[in-house]
């Protein structure tokens, strides 16, 4: 592979997700096609033959893997298959994007990174997509620069919209809860902005506001955390699935010269509308409406260090070490106590 060669790339789940992804990759990401697709569902498979013209279709992981002259794949399936499917994927000497979080347990976050160590030309990288975001990187930058001092403490929130279907219910099982499933966007974040601290101490808390359901599989659908850092350092998390108003995605990073904050009011379109109730916008429907160039910009960065042979800045030490704190978090959801790290 060079930076003139076109990365061929096959997609892995077609989901809610996995739809975006594919027509980013066909579509608008420079030096990469998509050249197969694969989903157990036949429906998937159909939808990628009609609305994307993809014809090399598989029901069948491993038969995806031996395509002729594929380079790379695009996990988006189940959380719980991203360790095995990227163990496969780069025995099979393909690069991997493989959406978050790396995993829902430890042990296979170490398999995993056994298993890179052992291939060394090939890019590993977990999608961790706000990092991604236009105004993250600006923030990310500006804390560089020393804009605001010594960055100490963070809060960040992930804050779904009410889903009145219930889909959270159904996912939540396969989910890891919401803490590894919502906040470990948070925690990447915090780890980022703060430097990559080590993990000291964790506390955690939450409620079932709405989603009766959520108790069967230990869940909830608002949910607190702590985590303490070494040298002082704090950062705070707050994850919700029931918001009223849309998807509100948040981080304030409070350092000793001044806060940043990012994505405060989180507006769908530059219109204010004053009428007789008051003065107000509307907000980003779902994450991917908030999110969508900050995808794009993941896909071309994955893409680029790969035709151009350059390392990557997200690495798997820092997805494992985000699923490291959200299982704490889980533990100490579960056994309401503070949980050493
Ligand atoms: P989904 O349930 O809508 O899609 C999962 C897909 O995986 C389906 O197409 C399903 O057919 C496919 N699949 C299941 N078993 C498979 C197998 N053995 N081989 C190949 N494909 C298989 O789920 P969704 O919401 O698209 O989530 C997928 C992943 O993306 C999850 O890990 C989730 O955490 C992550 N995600 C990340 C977000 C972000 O902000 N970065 C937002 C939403 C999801």
């Amino acid at each position: 592979m060079n930076a003139h060669q076109t990365l061929k790339i096959g997609i892995v789940g077609l989901g809610r997700l996995g739809r975006r992804h594919a027509e980013n990759l066909l579509q608008h990401v420079p030096g990469a096609t998509l050249v197969a697709a694969c989903s157990p569902l036949e429906s998937e498979l159909t939808w990628a033959k009609q609305t994307l013209g993809i014809s090399n279709l598989y029901l069948d992981y491993e038969a995806l893997l031996a395509h002729e002259g594929l380079d790379a794949v695009f996990l988006v399936t189940p959380t719980s298959m991203h360790p095995q499917q990227i163990i496969q994927a780069l025995r099979a000497g393909k690069h991997v994007f493989c959406e978050k979080p790396l995993s829902l347990d430890l042990d296979d976050c170490r398999r995993v990174n056994a298993e890179a160590t052992l291939h060394p030309h090939l890019n590993v990288m977990i999608g961790f997509v706000r990092r991604f975001d236009a105004s993250y990187q600006d923030a990310y930058k500006k804390i560089q620069s020393g804009s605001i001092g010594q960055p100490f403490m963070v809060y960040s929130q992930t804050c779904d919209q009410f889903d009145p279907e219930g889909f959270f219910v159904n996912f939540a099982p396969t989910s890891g809860g919401i803490f590894l499933d919502c906040s470990v966007h948070d925690i990447d974040l915090a780890r980022w902005m703060l430097g990559n601290p080590k993990p000291v101490r964790v506390y955690a808390s939450g409620t079932i506001a709405i989603h009766q359901g959520l108790e069967a599989c230990g869940d909830v659908d608002n949910g607190v955390a702590i985590c303490e850092f070494e040298n002082g350092r704090i950062a705070t998390f707050y994850a919700s699935r029931t918001m009223p108003h849309g998807h509100e995605t948040v981080t304030e990073v409070t350092g000793t010269a001044g806060r940043l904050t990012i994505g405060r009011n989180p507006r769908q379109h530059r219109v204010e509308i004053a009428d007789a109730t008051g003065i107000r916008n509307e907000c980003t429907p779902t994450f991917f409406d908030r999110f969508e160039d900050a995808f794009l910009s993941e896909a071309t960065y994955f893409v680029n260090a790969i035709r151009k042979q350059e390392p990557l800045s997200l690495t798997l030490d820092d997805a494992t070490e985000a699923t490291r704190i959200g299982i704490a978090m889980r533990e100490s959801l579960v056994s309401k106590l503070p949980v050493m790290l």
